[in-house]
């Protein structure tokens, strides 16, 4: 993931569907993400870092009719709530796009009639299980009782006539891309499912279009059909820089460094889409990383459950910062990690308010009254560059609060609320050093809480702090 060329590191999450509105799993992606870019660009990088809205589909058409929405009327109002969640978790992100830009859908076009003339895209008939929630066709291998895994619903049968791609061409040289990680897949476990998928089953040619479906793009050669959702949606990751669909002129910032993705969306992620590159001559993404899937109380997040995390409600309890904090140290970043609502009061009292909050606070009210003075040096970093490329974000986070810990016991230990038990140099040169920490503490986070890490920063210049983060019950 090092960046050695001249190019801006370019970051991307998937864009989200607007069937409804964003729940934790889109905000634990996009945080994720946000931490790395603000990483890179704290080590000096240049970085490009894109979000948006994925707005096309059946399923989209359908929420909207159910809704009794026009779907442009739909789609306005959840894309915006996407942008504004956003907002409120601090994303940084360069740009937000959206499937029903018209010069997205102006690229689209051309790729697809670019393809089409050189018979790469050609017409047919599909007959196959289609997954509406996923949007995604099917093999009887993906369900389970017949039913799709993930929506826990009968796939449709579909039977069309349809446009479709060229894939099977490109067995071998996308399984030869995987395994020199040009295409790297990580982590490991995530490229040998790939790996094993490629090696075992014929890479079908994929349908393009659908001729039932009448909110999409419709194809440029054969306007009775709409560009299948998931073709539209991956040219996104080159329209957000401003392409025009010219294959002959890419955006310097392409290829995409890292796309972060959920391990529901990897196989499509690892074939179509570099598939649509290497039949335009245009090179494949670098890394794809794939996480894994929040569960609360062991169990996937479903209304009938009643164990539906909302995003809103960490907002209003934790803050953005509490938020996320708690959903990056929740756990390894690959696997599924489990949140519990009293778990995560429990972890924000014991490492924001008590330990984080309580130092700062305390290391400050005791310079306050003892009028200590602070020359601060260079903070030195020591968050390992390495880590963060392999996105051991809890990991990070646990070094992190390992110092915290530290400085807490020292202070503790050093009792500097009792002056009369010590110098007025032994007080100066332990406040010395703990205001030190607190601003190599602050300097580390700024990836993970930026609005934090910039009232201690400002704290230590003025000397006051108000509390950072209020006990919760
Ligand atoms: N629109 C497509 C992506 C197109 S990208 C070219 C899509 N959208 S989605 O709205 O369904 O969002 C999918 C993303 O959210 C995936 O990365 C998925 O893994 C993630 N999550 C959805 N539920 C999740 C959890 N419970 N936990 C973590 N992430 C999960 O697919």
């Amino acid at each position: 993931m090092n960046n050695t060329e001249n190019k801006p590191f370019f970051i991307t999450t998937p864009i989200y569907y607007v069937n409804g509105l964003p729940h934790i799993g889109h905000a634990y992606t996009t945080v994720a993400a946000d931490c790395l870019a603000r990483f890179k660009k704290l080590q000096g990088e240049e970085v490009f870092f894109s979000v948006g809205t994925d707005e096309h589909g059946q399923k989209i058409a359908k929420k909207a009719e159910e809704e009794g929405k026009d779907p442009e009327t739909f789609v306005n109002e959840i894309s915006s709530a996407f942008e504004i969640l956003w907002q409120k978790l601090n994303i940084g992100y360069s740009k937000f796009i959206r499937t029903t830009d018209p010069e997205h859908k102006k690229s689209v076009q051309i790729v697809l009639q670019d393809l089409y003339d050189r018979e790469l895209i050609y017409k047919g008939f599909y007959e196959g299980l289609y997954c509406v929630g996923c949007e995604q066709f099917k093999t009887e291998d993906d369900l389970v009782d017949g039913k799709c895994p993930d929506h826990n619903t009968v796939p449709e049968m579909m039977k069309e006539d349809t446009y479709l791609m060229k894939m099977t061409v490109l067995q071998k040289e996308l399984t030869e891309k995987i395994e020199k990680k040009e295409l790297s897949i990580v982590p490991e476990k995530y490229k040998n499912e790939i790996l094993s998928f490629l090696k075992g089953e014929t890479l079908e040619d994929v349908s393009i279009s659908r001729k039932k479906v009448k909110w999409g793009i419709p194809l440029p050669f054969d306007p009775t059909h709409t560009t299948y959702v998931w073709v539209d949606a991956f040219l996104n990751y080159l329209t957000v820089l401003g392409w025009d669909g010219d294959k002959m002129n890419v955006p310097k910032e392409w290829p995409a460094d890292v796309q972060f993705i959920g391990k529901d969306i990897l196989r499509v992620h690892a074939t179509i889409w570099p598939a649509i590159l290497m039949h335009l001559g245009i090179p494949t993404q670098r890394m794809l990383f794939t996480h894994g899937h929040i569960l609360s109380g062991g169990k996937k997040m479903s209304k009938t459950l009643g164990n539906v995390i909302s995003i809103d409600e960490m907002l209003e309890k934790f803050g953005v910062d509490g938020t996320r904090y708690l959903l990056m140290s929740a756990g390894t970043f690959g696997e599924d990690v489990d949140l519990t609502m009293e778990r995560m009061i429990e972890k924000y009292n014991s490492d924001l308010a008590n330990g984080l909050g309580n130092l700062v606070s305390r290391v400050l009210k005791v310079c306050q009254n003892l009028s200590i003075r602070f020359n601060p040096e260079e903070p030195s970093v020591f968050v390992d560059p390495a880590m963060m490329s392999e996105m051991r974000l809890a990991e990070v986070l646990k070094v992190i609060w390992n110092q915290i810990d530290k400085s807490n016991k020292y202070i503790d230990q050093e009792k500097p609320w009792k002056p009369e038990e010590s110098t007025p140099e032994r007080l100066q040169d332990v406040m010395t050093e703990l205001l030190q920490d607190i601003l190599v503490i602050a300097v580390a986070l700024k990836p993970f809480l930026p609005e934090t890490s910039r009232k201690i920063e400002e704290a230590l210049k003025n000397g006051s702090v108000e509390p950072l983060f209020q006990r919760i019950k």
